[in-house]
């Protein structure tokens, strides 16, 4: 049997002996704020397809290849059949105006039929639409490696893929199906043509909406994906995804008379919350906290409802940690942070569900409207009252229940901003809130210190240095910047040291405000995201701001003096995407 570790060992071996730099798998919390959660492994690579980065400067090749943690929530109903799961893992190679589809597909046959020695069944190519036409060189490419290949022609729905988020890069595509274990024919791999910039996002390219156009990118990409527990379905010969070696040890951890679907359910939200849980997320009532949340909870629930112990829950997730550890080692270093999180999210669910679950079996019927007022005043999640609700929440409804959730959060909104005064949150610039006089005082001392410490990041690290995101809250401040590497202890260290030196010369900070051509004369340091007005602010650190150390655009504010940071102190850093890293710290 070929296991999944020799799997993912034999992608990353064949990819890099055609030339492709191995990129290592980016979080599941991306850096593009227009995307929850990390879907698919293309994601981190967006700013190579259109030319804004540079992939031969960053990792050394027009080609990459990764194995990537993603999550889809879109697929949450499903799971519990035979291969849907939330948290996956996905194989992907890439080419950023390298090579093109013959290569492409040539080397995607050669992997699944040399090296995993698979038969292919058949594959599908773009049928074409208005914009597109039809792909009738891939089509060609593939019965000439197997002249009796069946190609079936797909449309928009089915073979075209992207954006993800906002807007990005897509294109038509072409699939691989292999029989599994039950002889149906499942697809493995997606192999995506990156042809085309689109300045909206998925459901509006579907839909035609108008002034929204494809552009072709100047480059051609490709960007595939394929799915490790698929792979290692149809390579083992198992039915489902759960009998192979990615899923086995959590099955058998369980007791033998749950029902299937149950076992399964608890087995792909303990590993998907693992997994988040050692990302950095924390279960909360949005965002991906609130994915989080809902995999908890259900699984907490199951374990009430089956008269079992959380422990079970605390022995999947060290499973979790000892199986994949080796490969994600996240997952090792958070560990007593993911235990903890568990325990912690179960002491604040234990006080509602016992509730929770005879309210909902006093109720005659269900409504969206029932179940929000649950999810309000006992936590019970939509999976939840879905299922225990049994025939009675027959009218409810996943889009209704969001709707409700988001009516919700609208007027918690503007409850909040009615209790700062009526003027909303007393700060919000995008990069820093805050919602008193108190808390006001903490973003912005952790908004200078973010100044000095991009300019001592350039002075340890050198001018490829760029800001890439920054974001700001009570605790910490975090900033996101362009680098091709891990930036080594002794470099944090330095920086951390130069930011402490400027604290302790008490420089003062103070701006002015010039026209954006000469601002731009200054040599401050702007963002080339944001958009800046005719006249703009520069922030600068120092006694004049010739010899400042520090000058920025910014709108502010800003503390009078350095001093006023007292310490500042770099907690961690870590890989974002590709060629980007996140530094987390804070001021004393
Ligand atoms: N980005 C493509 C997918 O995720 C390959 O299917």
């Amino acid at each position: 049997m070929i296991r999944s570790t020799d799997i993912r060992a034999k992608f990353s071996a064949f990819w890099k002996s055609r030339g492709h730099a191995a990129v290592p798998s980016s979080s599941l919390v991306p850096s593009d704020p227009s995307v929850l959660l990390t879907t698919a492994g293309m994601q981190q690579f967006k700013p190579y397809y259109t030319g804004e980065a540079d992939p031969v400067r960053d990792f050394g090749s027009k080609s990459a290849a990764s194995c990537q943690k993603s999550f889809r929530t879109s697929d949450i109903d499903e799971v519990g059949d035979e291969r849907h799961l939330t948290f996956f893992e996905m194989l992907g190679n890439f080419s950023f105006g390298g090579y093109g589809k013959r290569e492409a597909i040539t080397y995607a046959y050669d992997f699944i039929t040399a090296e995993m020695g698979l038969a292919i069944s058949y594959v599908t190519v773009f049928e074409g639409s208005a914009s597109v036409p039809r792909d009738e060189e891939s089509a060609g490419i593939w019965k000439e490696l197997k002249s009796d290949i069946d190609v079936r022609y797909e449309g928009m729905e089915d073979v075209f893929w992207g954006p993800t988020g906002s807007s990005g890069p897509c294109g038509p595509t072409t699939e691989i199906y292999v029989r599994n274990g039950a002889g149906e024919d499942i697809e493995i791999w997606n192999i995506v043509f990156n042809q085309f910039l689109y300045p909206g996002s998925r459901e509006e390219l579907l839909a035609g909406t108008a002034d929204k156009e494809l552009k072709p990118l100047a480059q051609f990409g490709v960007d595939t994906g394929m799915g490790l527990e698929r792979l290692a379905m149809v390579v083992q010969k198992t039915k489902t995804v759960f009998e192979t070696d990615l899923f086995a040890p959590l099955i058998a951890a369980l007791p033998a008379e749950l029902d299937e679907r149950t076992k399964r359910v608890i087995a792909d939200h303990a590993r998907g919350s693992a997994f988040l849980l050692s990302d950095g997320v924390r279960p909360s009532n949005k965002g991906a906290g609130y994915v989080l949340r809902r995999l908890m909870r259900r699984v907490f629930a199951y374990m009430h409802l089956n008269a079992l112990s959380n422990d079970i829950f605390e022995a999947l997730m060290k499973i979790v940690i000892a199986e994949y550890g080796p490969e994600y080692q996240g997952l090792m270093k958070e560990r007593d942070g993911i235990i903890d999180a568990m325990w912690a999210e179960w002491e604040q669910f234990a006080r509602t569900l016992d509730r929770g679950v005879k309210a909902i079996a006093a109720m005659p019927s269900i409504d969206s409207k029932a179940a929000f007022d649950l999810y309000q005043s006992m936590g019970m999640t939509y999976e939840i009252v879905k299922e225990l609700g049994g025939t009675k929440a027959r009218g409810l409804n996943r889009e209704d229940f969001d709707r409700e959730f988001a009516k919700h959060q609208a007027s918690s909104r503007a409850g909040a901003e009615k209790k700062f005064g009526g003027h909303g949150l007393i700060l919000d610039t995008g990069e820093l809130k805050a919602g008193n006089e108190e808390e006001l005082k903490k973003v912005t001392r952790l908004h200078t210190a973010t100044h000095l410490l991009q300019q001592a990041l350039k002075d340890v690290l050198g001018g490829e240095v760029a800001q890439r995101g920054s974001d700001i809250t009570v605790e910490r401040t975090r900033f996101d910047f362009s680098f091709p590497r891990k930036v080594l202890p002794e470099e944090l260290k330095k920086a951390e040291d130069i930011v402490n030196a400027k604290i302790a010369e008490d420089l003062p900070m103070t701006f002015v405000e010039l026209p954006i051509e000469e601002a731009k004369k200054t040599g401050a340091l702007y963002y080339f995201k944001e958009k800046y007005p005719e006249r703009v602010k520069v922030y600068y650190a120092g006694r004049s701001l010739e010899t400042a150390y520090s000058r920025e655009f910014c709108g502010g504010p800003h503390v009078t003096h350095t001093g006023e940071l007292k310490k500042f102190r770099i907690m961690k850093e870590e890989a974002t995407s590709a060629g980007i890293r996140r530094i987390r710290a804070t001021v004393e």
